[in-house]
Order: C-alpha cells, then structure tokens, then sequence
C-alpha cells in the first residue's frame, strides 16, 4: 500500500521500525490477558480508543470557545482539567491498540501517539498556569495544545480511514451474503469437532459441528480479515470457540461472541438448518 505526500512518506519511513518494534512488543508484554481485552473494548462490543477520546476532544474544544469568551476563565480552567484528567485512559487504550498494529500504520500511531502526548503536555503545563493565575500563559499553552492535539487527531482518522485500523472487517462481508437459503455442505462430511470453510458466492464461511449444532460463521476475522478457517477450535468457559491464528481473537462458535480480543465486535453467525443432509445457511 503506497501513500502520497508527507504521510506516504511517514508510511515508508522503516528506520522507525528499530524503535516501534521493541516497544510494542514491551507494551504487549506489559498490556496482556483481561487488562489487553478490558483495552480493547472487548466487554463494550466497541472499540474503547476512539469511545475514550470524545471526552478530552470535547473537553478541550469548549475551553477553546470559553477562553475567547470575558469572564469565562474558571470555567475553561475546569474543562482543560477535564480533557486533561480523562485524556490519560484514552492515552492508554490507544497504546494498547497501537501495539497490535502492523508496520505501516504503527509508524503512522507512532507519531499520532507523540503529537498527542504533546497536547497533553500542554495542556497540563496550561492547567498549571491556570491555577498560579497566569490565565494568559493558560489560554497560549492551551491553544498551542489545541493545536497539536488537532495533528494528533487528523493522524486517528488518517489510520482508520486508509488502514482500517479498530474497523470491523467482517460486517462488508457479511453484507455480500445474498437473501434466502444457501447450500454449504454435506451434514455427513461434518464430523464433531471438524471443520470446513464453505462459500456462498465469494464470502468465505466457516462450518463446523458442535454437539448436536452446526454452526456457520464468516470466516474472515473482524478484527483484520485473518483465516479462522486455519484457527484452532478451543474450549473456553464451557463453550467451543475458534481461534483466530493470527492475532488470537477468540470467538464463541454457537454465537460469534467475540470473548478476547483484539477483535471487539462479535463474528457474524448464520443460520444454520439441514435440509435432505445438507447444511444451509441463511442471514440471521
Ligand atoms: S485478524 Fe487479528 S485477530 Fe483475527
């Protein structure tokens, strides 16, 4: 994937790697297990990133309008306190994302990171001049803050909307599931625990047989499209879930619940019936 101009440049610059490869990896070593998951917005159904930062985004914009208002400095005071304070959770969810990231948008994520860091930096510096009264020093800092955050910001969408980073893959494919019954398989070449990736058109589905069910799932991982036709099938709280083999999404098979992540939307799941031997499948 090649891009244009400055940000096409920063996509390219694999001098960065000697320094994003070692610290995600230290990140992922640090952010595992519930905490990764919690991060992610796992238990949200959402990604918890882009949730977290509407309230310093917010927050800062209306201190922003208050400090060109008279008389408005205790209340814009509070607000940068408020974008500030709640800028660190979001801070940490984004780190956590960013440390799954490939290459390319991880060099992006890095400077979306430090731009960030900065504003934040400002603001606090604002915040601090604030309250020593120096209320013009607080409105310069803070707008410099604005500022920089704003680069921050134009970097978020920049990775979400060339990389798709934290977007859900798997609902465009779902979309192209055509209405009404589908033919999969022959209920007989399903034995327990096996399982076969079948098509209806070009979307890829995932057929396997659990007990006395047989389930059919979009076969592209929302999380990045990986295979989980070549996942590993586990069992997980009492329940059979597939695994997806390149980042480790787990998804319950009776009903796509996505129960760890990077993914944080559930997997699609079709209905299933059995007509004359035959497995078909239908959207829900
Ligand atoms: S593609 Fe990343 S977990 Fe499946």
């Amino acid at each position: 994937m090649k891009g244009r101009g400055l940000l096409g440049m920063l996509e390219r610059a694999n001098k960065l790697d000697r320094l994003t490869d070692p610290l995600s990896q230290r990140l992922q070593a640090v952010m595992k297990g519930r905490v990764r998951d919690a991060l992610h917005g796992v238990w949200l159904g959402h990604p918890l990133h882009p949730t977290l930062v509407q309230v310093p985004v917010g927050a800062w914009v209306s201190a922003a309008v208050l400090d060109a208002l008279p008389g408005m400095n205790r209340c814009a005071t509070v607000l940068v306190g408020v974008g500030t304070a709640s800028a660190l959770p979001a801070m940490a969810a984004g780190w956590n994302d960013w440390s799954g990231l490939p290459a390319q948008p991880r060099r992006v994520g890095l400077v979306h990171a430090l731009a960030n860091g900065i504003g934040v930096g400002l603001y606090t510096a604002s915040l601090i001049a604030r309250l020593a009264g120096d209320q013009r020093m607080g409105r310069r800092l803070a707008y410099g803050g604005l500022g920089v955050a704003s680069l921050g910001a134009y970097l978020g969408g920049h990775l979400t909307y060339r990389f798709a980073a934290a977007v859900n893959h798997a609902a465009p494919i779902e979309e192209q599931v055509p209405q009404g019954w589908h033919d999969l398989c022959e209920l007989r070449a399903l034995t327990q625990q096996q399982k076969m990736v079948a098509h209806i058109g070009d979307v890829p589905v995932l057929v396997a047989r659990v007990g006395d069910r047989v389930t059919a799932m979009i076969e592209k991982c929302g999380h990045e499209s990986g295979p989980l036709g070549e996942g590993e099938f586990v069992s997980m709280d009492g329940s059979e879930c597939v695994v997806c083999p390149w980042h480790g999404s787990t998804f319950r098979l009776s009903d796509g619940t996505a129960v760890h992540g990077p993914a944080t939307t559930d997997q699609p799941v079709l209905r299933t019936r059995i007509v004359n031997g035959c497995v078909q499948a239908a959207l829900p």
